[in-house]
């Protein structure tokens, strides 16, 4: 069965929800692990007031009894904190006509969905628009790319992140196991915590300055055998897949593999890693590849960047229109982050699972935990092989 998720909500709903489908029966999963993950997506200096608000607060629909997967689909909500203040803006059935005037949203923020979401349903009032485009919606497919890591560990393959800059100013990439480790667990995602002075500043002053910022961060999956994903059929590259996901993260607007935009510009030589044969093996000792080949896995470590945009959302809304009265306003502000790149960060570490993990149990079947971690194993014994030769035609 190919994995599959669906979610539901608005940001100030009574909460959101995922169901995902297609997971293998027996995967192992503790309520720290859907927690922990919700908390690294909460985090980051320059967030809005709702990383405070947000408990995230989970209920466990189905698909897990005593602690292990059944093999249905698992459904999860999230409990919206603040739902006792805006039942009369979002209430299904009925909401106060004076409370839903106060939060009209009928200044479309440039480099939000307003605009065009308010033309594509015909609405004056782009509260509709914000509620489902508003970023809180990457918190149901944080919890879908969690339950992906989870499949993805027992298969030995990890996934991790770091923050690589905010608003221009740069931070080191990880450096091994502690600063990975480091980066996942620090407000801001990067490794070394000398560098987090030189960011918080940054971001301060654009506080200070009522504007935002964006940034750019890595992914890195390890442990993956080569040949996972497909140059087949365009849809079946891991790559295509990877970029898809990415991109849909709301203020993301580049992606690359490896060297990606950086190699355009260099001579093939300087680009593709060369193919060296030792002690009757061969081997790579470069990977601008970025660990992807084709479409499929080389083996090596698959190395993404991806650069989100500053935040919409401002103080001092930048020059718009009202759409009631047709004149000139500052575009509609509410209480938003200045930065949010330490938790897209985050979400993109879990879409990352979630490609990796599903284009994993469609290569092998995923009804039973067991029989997708022998069959995996089997796979990756068969790529170990070829690279010492013994599959080999002599
Ligand atoms: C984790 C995260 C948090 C975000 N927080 C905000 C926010 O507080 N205010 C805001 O205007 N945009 C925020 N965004 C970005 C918007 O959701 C995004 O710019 C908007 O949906 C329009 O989509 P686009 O930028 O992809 O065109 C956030 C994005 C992410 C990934």
């Amino acid at each position: 069965m190919a994995w599959r998720f669906l979610t539901s909500g608005e940001s100030h709903g009574r909460g959101l929800l995922v169901v995902v489908d297609g997971l293998p029966a027996g995967l192992s999963i503790s309520r720290d692990d859907l927690t922990g993950v919700m908390a690294r997506r909460r985090r980051g200096f320059g967030r809005g007031g709702r990383k405070n608000v947000e408990r995230d607060e989970l209920t466990l629909w189905g698909g897990i009894r005593n602690g292990l997967t059944t093999g249905g689909p698992v459904g999860i909500s999230i409990d919206n904190a603040e739902w006792e203040h805006w039942d009369g803006v979002m209430n299904p059935w009925s909401i106060s006509p004076a409370a839903d005037r106060e939060k009209a949203v009928t200044a479309p923020r440039p480099g939000h969905a307003d605009l065009p979401g308010s033309i594509k349903f015909g609405v004056e009032n782009m509260r509709n628009i914000l509620e489902r485009a508003s970023a809180r919606t990457t918190a149901p497919r944080t919890l879908a790319g969690a339950l992906a890591a989870l499949v993805l560990k027992e298969l030995g393959v990890t996934v991790r992140s770091a923050v690589e800059s905010i608003g221009g100013v740069a931070a080191a990439l990880p450096a091994g196991d502690d600063e990975w480790q480091r980066a996942a667990l620090s407000e801001l995602g990067v490794a070394r915590e000398e560098d987090e002075p030189a960011l918080k500043a940054r971001i301060t002053a654009a506080a200070e300055e009522e504007t935002s910022l964006g940034g750019t961060f890595v992914v890195s999956v390890t442990g993956l055998p080569a040949g996972i994903g497909s140059f087949t059929e365009w849809d079946g590259r891991l790559d295509g897949r990877l970029a898809g996901a990415l991109m849909a993260i709301p203020a993301v607007k580049g992606v690359e593999v490896g060297d990606g935009f950086r190699s355009a510009g260099l001579p093939g030589r300087d680009v593709h890693d060369p193919i060296f044969v030792e002690d009757g093996q061969w081997t790579r000792k470069t990977n601008h590849a970025g660990g992807i080949e084709g479409g499929m896995s080389t083996g090596q470590e698959i190395f993404i960047r991806a650069a989100m945009k500053p935040i919409p959302t401002m103080r001092k809304g930048l020059l718009s229109f009202d759409t009631v009265s047709g004149k000139p306003s500052a575009a509609h502000s509410e209480r938003s982050d200045v930065c949010a790149v330490p938790a897209a960060c985050v979400v993109a570490e879990a879409m990352t699972a979630w490609i990796v993990g599903s284009m994993a149990a469609e290569q092998f079947g995923s009804d039973r935990m067991q029989d997708l971690k022998e069959r995996f194993e089997a796979y990756r014994k068969h790529a170990e092989r070829w690279n010492l030769h013994e599959c080999m035609p002599s």
